[in-house]
């Protein structure tokens, strides 16, 4: 991390632990470092069609190549490439997912923004966790974090992807063409924002 960023959004210098209210209605969950028990969980977004497209987990589900994405995530922080967080279940500690907060420069008023990243393992879906774990992130970024702005870039198809963003908070502001490289092709985007309330 850039010296200078963390001192203008007051970024703790270890991962924390977040965790959802102990009064939230319906899925709580955890977010916490990556540990080695949770490689069947990367095996498993290794084998999903879009997840290897779009992060940096393997497009081979080979228990040494998950290993190696664990221990990557452990550099992000120092390296100053972000937050990794696993999202796990807040009642047994099962790893269903990841969920990444990237800081750009937007305390700098440039053009390089804030953006949160996630995903969930394919036998996990439907059960809340990501619309859990985006709140929480997000809470946690425009207020411990001092962060000021959050965009999500995603897919115009991936209804779940921006139903979860919606029910976080987000709002979406444009729709903006050929934003990103997905695998090979060049897709559109829809950004969506949130901004404390
Ligand atoms: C998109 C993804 C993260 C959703 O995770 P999830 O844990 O299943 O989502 P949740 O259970 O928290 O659901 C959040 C909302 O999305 C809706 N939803 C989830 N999956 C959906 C789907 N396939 N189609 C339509 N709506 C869906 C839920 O009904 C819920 O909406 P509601 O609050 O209006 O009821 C997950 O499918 C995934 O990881 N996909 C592959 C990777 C990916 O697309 N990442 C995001 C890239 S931008």
């Amino acid at each position: 991390m850039p010296s200078s960023h963390k001192r203008a959004l007051s970024i703790p210098l270890e991962l924390p632990v977040l965790t959802s209210p102990s009064h939230t209605a319906g899925t709580r969950v955890m977010l916490r470092a990556f540990t080695a028990a949770d490689v069947e969980l990367i095996q498993s977004a290794s084998r999903d069609p879009l997840i290897p497209l779009i992060t940096s987990v393997p497009s081979t589900s080979g228990f040494s190549e998950a290993l190696a994405f664990i221990e990557r995530q452990h550099q992000r922080l120092h390296s100053g490439s972000g937050w990794s967080f696993a999202i796990a279940d807040a009642s047994s500690d099962t790893a269903v997912g990841q969920i990444g907060l990237w800081p750009g420069q937007s305390s700098r008023r440039t053009s390089n923004p804030d953006t949160i990243g996630y995903w969930i393992g394919p036998d996990h879906r439907k059960q809340g966790y990501a619309g859990a774990a985006l709140d929480l992130l997000t809470e946690w970024a425009l207020t411990e974090a001092n962060m000021r702005r959050i965009h999500l870039y995603i897919e115009p198809w991936n209804e779940g992807s921006w139903r979860t963003a919606e029910r976080a908070g987000y709002r979406r502001d444009a729709l903006l063409p050929s934003w990103q490289k997905v695998g090979t092709q060049w897709k559109d985007m829809y950004r969506y924002i949130r901004t404390p309330l």
